[in-house]
């Protein structure tokens, strides 16, 4: 695969925590990253990459603060994402009604927008106790060593 651009919009570091961690584990097993805030990034400028989409959740099932414009740019630009393959992974608290609605309104937005999206989304939950890192790495083992083998 192509070089895979790892976006992480978070509100107080866990995703950009998970976004570091991963990056080196697909290091590791031979896949190069960029990481990057999706701040920082234009959603015009998505074509043709491989992204892989890290995002927590806050207020009433919102996506985090740092995220907003990103997903505000998707709204109302409308990119043609149809050369774009995402995987996603979301941090959330099973203790919210909303449980990790934020990764899933952005795996929404992508799809209708024709990206398609590679493996299953990924979840941790807060109230679960794990390290999110090391659930993030157990989940994309099952998303990326198929694609770094093909
Ligand atoms: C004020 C507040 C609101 C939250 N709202 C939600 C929510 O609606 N749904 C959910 O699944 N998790 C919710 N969470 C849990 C966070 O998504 C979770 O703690 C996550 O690990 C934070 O990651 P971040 O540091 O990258 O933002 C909330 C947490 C806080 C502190």
């Amino acid at each position: 695969m192509s070089k895979l651009s790892i976006l992480f919009g978070t509100e107080t570091g866990n995703a950009e925590m998970v976004a570091e961690d991963l990056a080196a584990a697909l290091a590791g097993n031979g896949i190069d990253t960029e990481v990057s805030g999706m701040e920082d990034c234009a959603a015009e400028d998505l074509a043709g990459q491989d992204v892989l989409l890290i995002v927590s959740t806050y207020g009433e099932g919102e996506l985090p603060e740092s995220a907003a414009p990103f997903f505000e740019a998707l709204e109302h630009r409308e990119p043609d994402l149809s050369s774009v393959r995402f995987a996603a992974f979301g941090l959330g608290d099973s203790t919210y009604d909303t449980y990790n609605n934020g990764i899933a309104t952005l795996v929404a937005k992508f799809t209708a927008l024709g990206a398609t999206q590679i493996g299953a989304t990924g979840y941790h939950d807060a109230d679960s106790g794990l390290n999110p890192s090391d659930v993030a790495i157990d989940w994309a083992g099952t998303v990326f060593a198929p694609v770094a083998q093909a």
